[in-house]
């Protein structure tokens, strides 16, 4: 019988967890917002075919200063949007759960297809934070770049 320490078992865990989260969160397609300020399309995303109609995925990557982006792109039957993933009311980044982009800090929702407001931070009314910035964004044989 093979002997396995807690610490052992721990920091195997430690070492699997983390790169089982960023397989979810699409993070093999950084960009930099930096280099799309220098070109015509913007920075490339993905590929279009990554996105599906009804659904979002989020991205992570650089801001023109070097800071963390996250973005959430989403297809719908009116085309391709893309949103700054943190949320407007303290700055969390925001999840998707299912049609909703939900922040783990005070729970403030909104749709993943506009970015409006669903319910403020602790259930405040959605009057009381903004919605999400928007990006610009194209499609260009097959791939997709915001600005
Ligand atoms: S930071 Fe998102 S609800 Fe407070």
């Amino acid at each position: 019988m093979i002997k396995v320490s807690r610490r052992k078992l721990l920091q195997t865990a430690v070492a699997i967890i983390p790169g089982f989260l960023l397989t979810g969160m699409n993070t093999a397609q950084a960009f930099s917002l930096k280099e799309a300020a220098a070109t015509k399309l913007g920075s490339l995303v993905d590929k279009s075919s990554a996105i599906k109609v009804g659904k979002s995925h989020i991205y992570n990557g650089q801001s023109a200063t070097g800071q963390q982006v996250k973005v959430v792109l989403t297809r719908t039957k009116k085309g391709l949007f893309a949103f700054n993933g943190a949320c407007t009311h303290q700055g969390c980044g925001v999840s998707i759960q299912g049609s909703t982009l939900v922040c783990p800090c005070h729970g403030s929702k909104f749709k993943a297809d506009t970015g409006a407001v669903v319910t403020g931070p602790n259930g405040s009314p959605p009057s009381s934070i903004s919605p999400l910035g928007k990006f610009k964004v194209t499609e260009s044989k097959g791939n997709i770049y915001i600005k």
